[in-house]
């Protein structure tokens, strides 16, 4: 679909504000575990980025990649998984970093396939939440904005791997 124009959604002042509510919970949550962050690729690497500036408790971080979206607007259903050094997540505090949760089918793969490697903990942390779209049962533990409906793109997020660099959250707009 062709794109009309770019929305402006959340500035870059209130992203920041929103990262460091999240960190100040993460923080409060997690002080004196040991805890392994997972920043799903691509999307989250600016709010990963950002968001680990702002945590306290010395965490070790992974990436990993879950892909289930091609160059569309909606989940294709398929959801690919690419985990590196699995073994290491056993008996351990897990909090997966993502950029949008939106069916949740996502997120509800990668969380079972956390769960079956036997962690002790895994919660979530989400930058955008779009609730109303939820097919699958999946909670966000850390949710920054909460957003209805509508493509959303920067701030790591992309539409066809296009706009990813900008600082701010947008909403697309397509062409009829
Ligand atoms: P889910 O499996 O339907 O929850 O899809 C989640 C994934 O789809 C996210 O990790 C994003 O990569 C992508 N996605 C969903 N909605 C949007 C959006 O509005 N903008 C950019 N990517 C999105
Ligand atoms: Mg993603």
């Amino acid at each position: 679909m062709r794109i009309k124009a770019l929305k402006e959604l959340y500035s870059e002042r209130e992203i920041d504000a929103t990262v460091r509510r999240l960190a100040a919970m993460i923080n409060a949550d997690y002080a004196g575990r040991e805890v392994l962050i997972l920043c799903v690729l691509k999307g989250a690497f600016m709010f990963f980025s950002d968001l680990l500036k702002h945590l306290d408790f010395g965490p070790k971080i992974d990436f990993l990649r879950v892909s289930s979206y091609g160059d569309g607007q909606s989940s294709s259903g398929e959801v690919k998984l690419e985990l590196g050094q699995e073994h290491c997540l056993k008996g351990r505090d897990i909090l997966v970093v993502e950029d949008i949760v939106d069916s949740g089918r996502s997120m509800d793969v990668l969380k079972k396939r956390l769960l079956a490697l036997d962690v002790k903990t895994l919660r979530i942390a989400a930058l955008v939440d779009k609730l109303e779209r939820r097919e699958v049962d999946v909670t966000v533990d850390y949710a920054g904005f909460s957003v209805p409906s509508g493509f959303i793109v920067g701030y790591g997020l992309d539409y066809a791997e296009r706009f990813r660099e900008l600082p701010a959250l947008y909403t697309v707009e397509f062409e009829d």
